[in-house]
């Protein structure tokens, strides 16, 4: 039988599943779908770094004398979503994956999409159907994972409550 710690854990699988050291922090025991939660965490990597982009455009592009807090905030969230496309580049180096910053293909892969509205609310509103899918797509995700994978299910809960936070920003925009 093999041995157990005190706590109940099997000390020998333990040191068993810890053993390819060239795998760095994925262990033998990791239970994800490693491929499909690096394919998930690239779309969402491209989603974000779509984000950035446009609230870029809208944050450089606004203009008007009573818009300087709408232009604040878009400065703000195209911040985030850079932390946001930061953190899941550094997950997938961590899952044993390539991040995929190909700009030929971006927004193909991206979740939401790209505008160039001259309109500050038609870029409010765009930006709001953006979050929403985002967050759509993050409670997807965090769905498939389930608990396969609590480092990358606690990364996408975070992100998407800064996502939620970014919506409810917008709609407090909206006109
Ligand atoms: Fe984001
Ligand atoms: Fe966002």
């Amino acid at each position: 039988m093999a041995e157990s710690t005190p706590s109940g854990l099997d000390k020998e699988a333990i040191r068993a599943a810890a053993r390819n050291l060239q795998d760095g922090p994925v262990t033998a025991g990791y239970q994800g779908d490693r491929q499909a939660v690096i394919k998930m965490l690239n779309d969402a990597l491209a989603t974000e770094l779509v984000c950035v982009l446009r609230y870029q455009r809208h944050y450089y592009t606004v203009t008007g004398r009573d818009n300087g807090p709408i232009k604040a905030e878009f400065l703000e969230h195209a911040t985030q979503e850079q932390e946001h496309a930061d953190w899941l580049a550094e997950r997938i180096i961590q899952l044993n994956g390539l991040p995929d910053f190909n700009p030929a293909t971006l927004l193909a892969r991206s979740h939401a999409e790209y505008d160039a509205s001259d309109d500050v609310q038609a870029m409010i509103k765009a930006n709001l159907i953006a979050e929403r899918v985002a967050i759509e797509s993050y409670r997807q995700m965090i769905e498939q994972i389930g608990a396969s994978d609590p480092t990358t299910r606690h990364l996408l809960i975070k992100i998407m409550a800064v996502e939620e936070e970014h919506a409810d920003d917008m709609r407090d925009l909206l006109g």
